[in-house]
């Protein structure tokens, strides 16, 4: 279906295709799309590059599908791999890429994830309680929901979701799936809602939105796979190539951070005399911290309200102390 491609509008696109056009304009350049979704910033990247050829990723097998049905015209420049984004080296590596000129990650949920009620990521539709980006991945959930210590459920309620009310909320559950297992979206909404003293109920949209969002990182690893990935991606930048990432989330924002600022520093351990010339930095940032949406997207798309752009240059290769 149509509507779906159409659901999905790509976050910060003129910025994400500015920052990568001066590294994909050169011959035989390759793209990697890490999370390729519904293929909206991929297919821009495609048509402002004519010689490109694009790695396009995602763990969801929906959104490999109908990727495939968005970028038919250009399939022949066009790779599509279903994959978590951490196994990016092997993915480059069984393509014979030994590195790339850009590489996009665009983190989180897409639209059509959330607005599908079978995926079950959305607490306004009521829908198993599923979460996986990837069906063929082990832990729902539902797995979550009902097996977890309510301390752990505690924690990643409080640390995922920034949940005030993290532990009344696991406690609720706990004393519920005590009763009958917790299987249903609106079933889990409705035992946050509760949980939440009702003048907090008043203020900051649905409140189970922030647990939601929370399991949903639990179920899919996002945060480990994240952590894993950046720094390979980075590795996996040539000479002059550009790393832009998008996250939704400050711990998403804080791992792309880090990752980018060991990258552009000099590595000299302290106490050396003079600064090791291998240890020169290999990045140069291109964003001056994070990036947001303007007005004017904001109010075309809020979903795009949380997005933080950051994005970086390799300016040396690894290990060359010229
Ligand atoms: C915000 S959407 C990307 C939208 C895309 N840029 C577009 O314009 O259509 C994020 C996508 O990343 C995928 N994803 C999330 N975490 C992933 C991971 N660890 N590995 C691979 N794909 C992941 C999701 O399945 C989702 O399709």
């Amino acid at each position: 279906m149509n509507t779906e491609a159409a659901a999905h509008v790509p976050v910060m696109l003129d910025r994400v295709r500015d920052l990568l056009a001066p590294a994909l304009g050169v011959a035989g350049a390759v793209v990697v799309d890490a999370t390729l979704g519904r293929a909206g910033h991929a297919m821009a990247l495609l048509a402002d590059h004519p010689g490109l050829k694009l790695v396009g990723i995602d763990a969801d097998q929906a959104a490999i599908e109908e990727s495939r049905r968005v970028l038919a015209a250009d399939l022949s420049r066009v790779t599509l791999v279903q994959a978590v984004y951490d196994q990016i080296p092997a993915i480059l590596a069984d393509l014979g890429y030994p590195s790339v000129q850009g590489i996009l990650f665009d983190l989180g949920v897409s639209s059509p994830q959330l607005d599908d009620p079978r995926r079950g990521f959305s607490y306004a539709q009521d829908a198993p309680l599923d979460m996986r980006m990837d069906r063929s991945g082990q832990v729902t959930a539902a797995d979550v929901v009902n097996s977890y210590p309510p301390a752990r459920l505690a924690r990643i309620f409080a640390e995922y979701g920034e949940e005030r009310f993290a532990r009344r909320i696991a406690d609720a559950i706990a004393a519920e799936r005590a009763r009958e297992p917790i299987t249903s979206t609106l079933r889990l909404a409705e035992i946050v809602r509760s949980s939440i003293p009702a003048p907090a109920r008043r203020t900051g949209g649905n409140p189970a939105k922030r647990s939601f969002q929370a399991l949903r990182i639990e179920v899919n690893d996002e945060l480990g796979s994240l952590r894993r990935a950046v720094p390979a991606a980075l590795d996996l930048v040539g000479v002059g190539g550009r790393i832009v990432v998008l996250s939704y989330h400050s711990l998403e924002d804080r791992i792309v951070k880090r990752a980018f600022a060991q990258g552009s520093t000099d590595s000299t351990p302290p106490g050396l005399p003079v600064p090791l010339p291998s240890a020169r930095p290999q990045f140069r940032l291109l964003t001056s911290g994070a990036e947001r949406p303007d007005g004017a997207e904001l109010a075309a798309n809020p979903r795009a309200a949380s997005a933080r752009l950051r994005a970086a240059q390799r300016t040396r290769a690894a290990g060359n102390a010229a």
